[in-house]
C-alpha cells in the first residue's frame, strides 16, 4: 500500500545526517531536534503551539485530558473511522458517542452531531478522514453553539485545508479547540518508529498539556496533575525535520495519484472514486478509497491480490458493532450510511512514489474485473 523504501532513498542524506547527529551528541530524549521539529511545525501549520509526543493515540488521550472531561461526559465522534479515537474517549470513562458519517466524504455528519446533542454532551471529535478535512465550519458552528470542545482527529490529513464560506483557508488541526496527530511511518508526515503531536492555539491549554506529557510536571519533581510519560524521541524528530519541508510537495504526488486513478474509473457504472478539488486542498489522500456499488468488493479484492496488487479495507466492522463498543443505545438505523460503506469501501496503494505505469497495471486490473 505504500513504498517508504524509495522515498527514504531520496532522502537518504538529509536523514542519515540528522540520525548521525543524535548518535554523536547523545541527546536521545528531548534534545534540540525535538525542539526544532516543534517549531518547525508551528510555522507550517501555522498554529500557536505543538506538543510532541509518543503516538497518535496518546495525542489524543492527552489532548482529552488537558480540557479537564469528567467520566460521564458524553464526547460525539464518527462511527467509521480507526478504534484509536474512541478507545481513549473510553478509556478516560468518558461517554463515546458514536454517530454516522457523510456517503460522499466520508466524515462525521453534521445532522447527525445535532441530533445526538445532549445536556451530557461536552465535545465533538472530528477524525479528517483518508486525508480530506471534516466540515469544520460547520462543526465549529455547532460547538459554539452548544459551547462544546472540538478536538479535531487530524492523524490522517496533516497539509489537508479547511476551507470556509468567506474564502479563508486553515490547515486542518488548527481550527478546534486542540488536535491530535499521529507520525505513524505510513502516515503523510510519518516518521521511522511512533510519533505523535498536539496543535492548540490556547495558551493556558498548551501550558497545561506539556505537564500532562511529562508526567504533571511543570517544575521537576512536581506533579500538579496527573500526567503520563510521552515523548517524542529525537531520532524521530530528526526524520520528521527531513521530511517536513517535502510535505507539500508529498501531498502534491498524492493528489497527482489521485486524479489520474479517479479519471480512470470517471462514469463506472460500479465505481464510485473520490472526488478532487483543484482549489482548496481538501483532501492530502492519505488513502486513495473507492465505493464499489454493485455488492462485489470482497471479489474484486480476491482479484487485485491476485494480480499482486496490494488493496485494503478501511474499515471492515463499524466502531459501534466491534465487541468493545457495542451499548444498547445504539440502533441499526441510526447507521445506514456506515454500515453500507464497510460493505462497499476498498482503498487502492496510495503513495508518494506511484508512476504512472503502476496506476495504468491498477486501473486497467480495476476495471477488468468488472467486464
Ligand atoms: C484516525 C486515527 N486516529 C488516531 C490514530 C492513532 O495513531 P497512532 O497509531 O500513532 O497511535 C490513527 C492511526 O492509525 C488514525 O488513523
Amino acid at each position: 500500500m505504500v513504498d517508504l523504501k524509495s522515498q527514504y532513498e531520496k532522502i537518504k542524506n538529509t536523514v542519515n545526517a540528522s540520525i548521525q547527529e543524535v548518535l554523536d551528541t547523545t541527546t536521545y530524549i528531548n534534545g534540540p531536534l525535538v525542539h526544532e521539529f516543534q517549531k518547525n511545525l508551528e510555522q507550517y501549520l501555522d498554529v500557536k503551539h505543538v506538543i510532541p509526543c509518543a503516538n497518535g493515540t496518546d495525542a489524543l488521550q492527552i489532548a482529552m485530558m488537558g480540557l479537564d472531561l469528567k467520566p460521564g461526559d458524553e464526547v460525539i465522534t464518527a462511527d467509521f473511522t480507526f478504534a484509536a479515537t474512541v478507545e481513549v474517549i473510553a478509556l478516560l470513562q468518558l461517554t463515546p458517542v458514536l454517530v454516522d458519517v457523510d456517503l460522499v466524504n466520508m466524515n462525521i455528519s453534521i445532522e447527525a452531531i445535532k441530533k445526538a446533542i445532549t445536556p451530557k454532551t461536552k465535545a465533538i471529535v472530528p477524525v479528517h478522514l483518508f486525508g480530506r478535512a471534516a466540515n469544520m465550519e460547520a462543526i465549529m458552528r455547532i460547538a459554539n453553539e452548544h459551547n462544546l470542545y472540538v478536538i479535531e482527529d487530524n492523524a490522517q490529513a496533516i497539509g489537508a485545508n479547511c476551507k470556509f464560506s468567506d474564502g479563508t483557508k486553515k490547515k486542518a488541526g488548527t481550527i478546534g479547540h486542540v488536535a491530535s496527530t499521529s507520525f505513524f511511518p505510513s502516515k503523510n508526515l510519518g516518521c521511522y518508529g511512533d510519533g505523535g503531536a498536539i496543535f492548540t492555539n490556547d495558551d493556558e491549554l498548551a501550558h497545561k498539556i506539556r505537564g500532562i506529557v511529562n508526567h504533571g510536571m511543570y517544575v521537576r519533581y512536581h506533579h500538579d496533575v496527573v500526567g503520563v510519560n510521552s515523548r517524542l524521541d529525537s531520532i524521530q524528530a530528526g526524520v520528521l525535520n527531513a521530511k517536513l519541508p517535502l510535505l507539500d510537495e508529498y501531498g502534491k504526488a498524492r493528489q497527482d495519484a489521485a486524479r489520474k486513478y479517479s479519471a480512470a474509473f470517471e462514469g463506472h457504472q460500479h465505481i464510485v472514486a473520490p472526488t478532487i478539488c483543484d482549489i482548496c486542498d481538501c483532501h492530502v489522500f492519505h488513502q486513495y478509497t473507492l465505493r464499489i456499488t454493485n455488492g462485489k468488493r470482497d471479489q474484486l479484492m480476491e482479484h487485485l491480490q491476485s494480480k499482486q496488487i496490494p488493496c485494503a479495507i478501511y474499515y471492515p466492522i463499524p466502531l459501534h458493532s466491534q465487541k468493545a463498543y457495542v451499548d444498547s443505545r445504539y440502533k441499526e438505523e441510526d447507521f445506514p450510511v456506515t454500515n453500507q460503506l464497510v460493505k462497499e469501501v476498498i482503498s487502492l496503494p496510495m503513495h508518494t512514489e506511484l508512476d504512472n505505469e503502476q496506476i495504468k497495471y491498477i486501473t486497467d486490473s480495476v476495471i477488468e474485473f468488472f467486464k
